[in-house]
């Protein structure tokens, strides 16, 4: 461990172009000696495949044997001895797959988030990864951006708690030490507003109020700073007219002076380059100048710091000190994960053979992946009973096995066991048949398989849903219906009758009327990683009990989008009464979505008594606590999420209509009644008021309390003036 003192030393040492190489990250290609080819922005570094170029990072490099030879290479060759940063993508597991994020958010535990998160990165640490690309915690209000799978959704409170639990988990946290070989470096993304994109369309621009920015956007990503999140990307797209990779009062006054955050912030992919099709920029000299100076400091894949930071020093266009304060972050972040010390972080293949894929952490996939499912409709077909009836599973994913999602590192379909495998080990092979009937995609429809397997079976399984690549990045779709002929397939199996349960595999929140109606159950999959196969056979045959929720709403149709439940009222809010023509709405279909932020099902019912609070008056300096008593009404024991929202009646501007401010969950058997206690505070009444101060405004609140953002009891409270 190097001390501070040190540090500056080793700076001190350092060449111009020995600091600009600090601030490049590259592939591996970059190295010398491994070859490889140079295609897109990299062809613009004027260098052949071998060239060994100053790099300080290494961009997307897995394995502990492989990692260990670049880095052994790396510091042989190297005159100042500084070991190489190598990071990577470890979005939802390196070879252990665990549920998409979208998918780990519905299953409203941040707990499990966080024993996931530390699994991955004692995985992907085994295997010689240093610094992890994630959390990502953008928010998202449109399905049609493929990567609302990388995010876990809609609120902004809620992903903050998860930013946060991901970021202990990679880190070590509370209280873990980056020195620990067993964790990663975090590095939170994709700052800021990334999810906004106009039209759903990635990479596009955004436009927000500073208001909306502040109150929606940003939040997330400061609870995993301070969480101690080490690094931060930047997002590729515009905030405010200026991207966000050349934007100074987003990375230097809000994250560096508002925010106090004195780690690491890395461009995303070419970020830098494209200051120039952006057109802020004329050339890539240009566009590095203003990168570093609005507090970039690794130029992740595109040759603007490589080919000209050092120059623009020299010419005296950016001053020194910036590229010096840059490079003794990054020095400080080897220096934080004992890089010094040790540069393989004990990353060897031995430790990475026992540790990666380990059955434990598969039973923990197995774990998420089942808690992650959200049981959206249920008309008694589930779970299957015990009876030794057949199962028919129909559709492409009756075959296909690719549902470990985008992103998923080192896991491999194979490792995934089918739906119809899956459902064999729980119940035989003799009693599972299976057709695809379709592919995911294009235009063949063969029902024959299909209906010949439907006839011999007691109940059916429709395996529907998207290709891993229609969601993730560039994954961005104008129709967010089945795509291919899974609808036909879905319509043509239901008319023949057979009680059917539809299993969605997806990476989005999906148009499902066309399926809604005719299945008698609908169980949302996501794409959940290795065991996901199986922990859907567990649901279906009763093994374990649905009881994820949604955090992402699903829209009636894509017309509705963006659609988030924390909307604005209007001044001319839709009653239901006969008034309603010009208020606002539609008039071909409702404003609210076919399934709501908060909404799941499981396998039993609960009732909610009468809400309580236990004053009418928050005082400032005090605490209001809003009860309700829950009953499983069911037959069967079960896990119900009791959400907490507030509404600011009157403000300085205007207050959405619900805001998710605490959920708890509890586990009823049959029959039991549970009171369940929520405390409100001050704190949690505050938002960016008309002066953009984040401040209480005193006056009238609602508390509302139930089991989705639609399904709610309310009680009026009044937050008062003075502390008493
Ligand atoms: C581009 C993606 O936008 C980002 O999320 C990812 O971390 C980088 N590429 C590195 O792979």
């Amino acid at each position: 461990m190097k001390t501070e003192r040190e540090l500056h030393a080793l700076l001190a040492s350092l060449t111009l172009s020995e600091k600009a190489g600090q601030m490049v990250q590259q592939g591996e290609e970059h190295l010398g000696g491994t070859g490889g080819e140079i295609t897109g922005p990299l062809r613009h570094l004027r260098l052949e495949p071998g060239t060994t170029l100053e790099i300080g990072s290494v961009l997307g490099s897995t394995g502990a044997a492989h990692i260990r030879e670049l880095q052994a290479r790396h510091l042989d060759r190297s005159r100042h001895g500084i070991p190489l940063l190598f990071m990577a993508d470890v979005i939802h597991g390196y070879r252990t797959i665990l549920p998409v994020p979208l998918a780990q958010g519905c299953s409203f535990d941040p707990d499990l988030v966080r024993e996931g998160a530390r699994m991955a990165a004692a995985e992907a640490a085994a295997g010689g990864v240093q610094v992890n690309f994630s959390p990502m915690c953008d928010l998202v209000r449109d399905p049609r951006w493929g990567r609302v799978m990388e995010t876990t959704g809609e609120d902004p409170w809620l992903n903050g708690l998860f930013a946060a639990a991901m970021t202990e988990g990679y880190q070590g946290g509370p209280g873990g030490s980056l020195r620990d070989p067993e964790t990663l470096a975090a590095c939170v993304k994709h700052f800021a507003a990334y999810g906004a994109a106009e039209g759903g369309r990635d990479y596009n621009t955004t436009d927000l109020s500073e208001r909306t920015l502040r109150e929606s956007y940003l939040p997330a990503y400061r609870r995993a700073l301070d969480a101690g999140c080490a690094m931060v990307m930047t997002s590729f797209n515009v905030v405010d007219g200026l991207p966000a990779t050349g934007n100074a009062r987003l990375l230097r006054t809000i994250l560096r002076e508002e925010w106090g955050f004195d780690g690491v912030v890395i461009s995303d992919w070419n970020a830098i380059g494209e200051l120039v099709p952006h057109g802020v920029a004329e050339t890539f000299r240009e566009a590095a100048r203003l990168a570093v100076l609005a507090g970039v400091d690794i130029d992740m894949m595109s040759p603007c710091y490589a080919n000209h930071l050092a120059e623009l020093v020299i010419a005296g266009e950016v001053p020194e000190r910036l590229v010096d304060e840059a490079v003794l972050r990054i020095l400080r972040l080897k220096n934080a994960l004992g890089l010094f010390d040790d540069p393989f972080r004990q990353a060897d293949p031995e430790r990475e053979a026992r540790v990666v894929f380990h059955p434990g952490h598969r039973a923990l996939a197995r774990k998420a992946a089942a808690r992650s499912m959200v049981l959206l409709k249920n008309d008694g077909l589930l779970p299957f009973p015990p009876d030794g009836g057949i199962v028919a599973v129909v559709g492409p994913y009756a075959v296909e096995r690719h549902i470990l999602g985008g992103w998923s590192c080192l896991g491999e379909d194979a490792d995934a066991a089918s739906l119809p495998e899956a459902l064999a080990e729980r119940l035989g092979a003799h009693r599972v048949l299976a057709a695809a009937g379709c592919g995911i995609e294009g235009d063949d429809l063969d029902l024959a398989a299909v209906e010949r397997v439907v006839s011999a079976a007691d109940r059916v399984v429709l395996a529907v849903g998207e290709h891993p690549g229609m969601s993730g990045e560039a994954g961005s779709r104008a129709a967010i219906g089945l795509p291919g002929r899974q609808e036909a397939l879905c319509r043509a199996v239901f008319a023949l009758g057979k009680p059917c349960a539809v299993v969605l595999f997806n990476g989005r929140p999906l148009d499902l009327r066309s399926v809604a109606d005719g299945a008698a159950a609908l169980l949302e999959a996501w794409f959940p990683g290795t065991e996901g196969a199986r922990a859907a056979a567990d649901l279906l045959v009763g093994d374990a009990s649905p009881r994820g929720r949604l955090t992402m709403g699903f829209p009636r149709s894509v017309g509705q989008v963006p659609i988030h439940y924390n909307h604005f009222n209007t001044g001319r809010p839709r009653t239901g009464g006969a008034d309603d023509y010009f208020c606002s709405g539609y008039q071909d279909l409702p404003s609210d979505p076919l399934f709501p932020f908060g909404f799941g099902l499981s396998y039993t019912q609960f009732s909610y008594g009468d809400l309580r609070l236990d004053r009418p008056v928050l005082d400032p300096a005090g605490c209001l606590a809003v009860s309700v008593p829950v009953t499983n009404i069911g037959s069967r024991p079960g896990s119900e999420l009791v959400q907490l929202y507030i509404r600011d009646l009157c403000g300085s501007v205007v207050r959405p209509v619900r805001e998710l401010k605490g959920f708890q969950w509890v586990d009823l058997a049959p029959g039991e009644t549970t009171e369940v206690t929520f405390a409100i505070t001050e704190p949690m009444l505050r938002f960016h008021g008309a002066d953009l101060r984040y401040a209480s405004e005193p006056g009238r609140f609602l508390a509302l309390v139930g089991s989705d953002s639609l399904h709610l009891q309310e009680k009026e409270f009044v937050l008062s003036q003075d502390r008493r």
